[in-house]
């Protein structure tokens, strides 16, 4: 009798301390088949990892899958560590993968390297919270994104972030499955991407003195500001941004870097005048908004200069897709500017938003010698788009649904789903001081990319999601990943599950577990939700 009492005393102590795992992560995989003999696997110090000989990435995938669960890599081999990576799951979607655990030991598959990329880190979140012995019972687990853009935008104009926090930034996207890092470089705030043969940029463009205390809504005279003493300066050497290029490569995020024109521009304009239709002079902004001063587009010295500009760009980031930015450009200098007004003349063109696209078709075939693309912000819609243009939708989901019947591609970031700068909480009192507007985590959640009245064919064109975090506000690395964290869990869960899949209060238990492991990975995040 005592010895039975002993023996259900140690099961349930073991049920504490070896509880089994259940898969149940963020994303959600697409099919968890846990097998009923109740059998598990038991991971333990010194299993070993494998992966098929020659190949560079699933090397560095077995290296990520011996940190995350404590393996030792073993020279490429033919499926005989307990723990092998593998590449050959039939699917049409690179980034699916299949887990299974079973006698043999468990088994990594993925239709590409990022698939088993994914697989392993489905496999990590679902045993970081445990303490003791880890149990897997032998089970089927796959997943397979819906989208194959899955982004997240991170302005480094605004405030300045190190390279160390990029690459932690870089890691909490793998950690949720983001495959595009869309790095917005330049803004009337600051410059930040060192241009070989324009040193003044990173020089001086990247040089902000002072900044308006608190809020400057519907300030539009720099002079009437309250500004503080603090400079905001720095910017991301060439070297610099090629080592993030492949950090994050590494991790099957590809980096969308935007250079924005033809506004949000003044940073630029402060060091070069001559290219702005009033000549100056211009300082790097100190306060928030749309700027009226952009780069004049009937200047020819405009074009040679985002040329050099682009040019580096490119050299320095493989991305196919290049962001010009385009948004928030008043055309109000152009109207009134001799030089713009005569190549509109010369042109043929009927208004001022054809101008811009003029610039926009430069762009394009600039980009087109170098195999490139353009994506711009859905303002490239107002003067027609060039030929290959894709589309990022933020002013609602009108400009990619028109986009998109135009068979242009699109990425959909709606505001009103997709803003992580907008306060997560009705109570303003308890976050830090925001931009403003309200986007809970349950709206980003709700999120549908894919607007109902677009036909098959037309839906075909959203290429995916992404979120945006512009730093007018946000000061610090704690302060992006408070409004980062955990929105970008349920973003996650809109770019990788098909919709019926999606279930709010599910991902909510889900995500109890992954805000276990934000702890443990020492990440903030906002607690409350609503
Ligand atoms: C934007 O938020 N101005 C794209
Ligand atoms: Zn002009």
């Amino acid at each position: 009798m005592k010895k039975q009492i002993i023996s259900l005393l140690f099961s349930a102590f073991s049920l504490i301390v070896c509880a089994e795992v259940n898969y149940q992560v963020v994303p959600l995989p697409q099919q968890i088949s846990i097998d009923k003999s109740g059998q598990y696997m038991t991971l333990s110090k010194g299993m070993t990892v494998g992966y098929p000989s020659g190949n560079q990435q699933m090397k560095r995938n077995a290296e990520f899958a011996a940190e995350y669960l404590g393996l030792i890599v073993k020279e490429p081999n033919n499926k005989t560590a307990d723990v092998n990576l593998l590449l050959d799951l039939k699917s049409d979607n690179p980034d699916a993968y299949s887990i299974s655990i079973n006698k043999k030991g468990i088994t990594i598959q993925g239709a590409s390297e990022s698939g088993v990329f994914y697989g392993i880190q489905t496999l990590r979140k679902s045993i970081m919270n445990e303490t003791g012995e880890v149990r897997l019972p032998y089970a089927l687990v796959s997943g397979s994104p819906r989208f194959g853009y899955r982004g997240t935008e991170l302005d480094c104009a605004r405030h300045f972030f190190p390279v160390s926090f990029i690459k932690k930034f870089i890691d909490i996207l793998a950690l949720h499955g983001i495959n595009r890092f869309h790095w917005h470089l330049t803004d009337d705030q600051g410059w930040r991407f060192e241009v070989k043969a324009l040193p003044e940029l990173a020089k001086k463009a990247s040089v902000r003195p002072c900044t308006v205390v608190g809020k400057n809504v519907g300030l539009s005279d720099p002079n009437n500001a309250i500004y503080d003493d603090t400079p905001e300066t720095g910017y991301y050497t060439q070297e610099e941004m090629r080592e993030v290029v492949a950090y994050a490569a590494e991790r099957y995020i590809t980096i969308i870097p935007e250079i924005d024109l033809p506004g949000h521009m003044i940073a630029a304009l402060s060091v070069y005048p001559h290219l702005g239709c009033t000549g100056g002079p211009y300082k790097v902004w100190g306060i928030w908004g749309v700027a009226d001063d952009v780069l004049c587009a009937g200047n020819p010295k405009t074009l040679e200069f985002l040329k050099t500009v682009y040019g580096e760009l490119c050299d320095v980031f493989p991305s196919k897709l290049i962001h010009i930015g385009g948004d928030e450009s008043p055309r109000v200098r152009w109207k009134s500017c001799p030089k713009c007004q005569a190549k509109m003349k010369e042109l043929g063109l009927k208004n001022e938003a054809e101008l811009q696209t003029y610039i926009n078709k430069e762009m394009e075939a600039f980009l087109a010698l170098r195999g490139r693309q353009l994506i711009g912000w859905d303002e490239t819609l107002e003067g027609g788009l060039s030929e290959n243009a894709a589309v990022m939708s933020w002013r609602g989901y009108e400009g990619g649904k028109a986009a998109a019947k135009l068979h242009h591609h699109v990425v959909m970031t709606p505001t009103n789903n997709c803003y992580f700068d907008y306060y997560q909480l009705k109570n303003r009192d308890v976050q830090p001081l925001g931009i403003g507007g309200y986007l809970p985590l349950s709206k980003v959640y709700s999120m549908e990319p894919v607007p109902e009245d677009l036909t098959k064919e037309e839906a075909q064109y959203i290429l995916g999601a992404q979120c945006n975090l512009w730093t007018e506000y946000m000061l610090s690395p704690d302060h992006v990943e408070y409004m980062l964290l955990p929105r970008l869990a349920a973003m996650s869960e809109v770019q990788w599950l098909q919709p019926e899949a999606k279930n709010y209060e599910q991902f909510l238990a889900r995500l109890a577990s992954l805000e276990q492991s934000y702890r443990r990975l020492g990440y903030k995040f906002c607690t409350a939700y609503e």
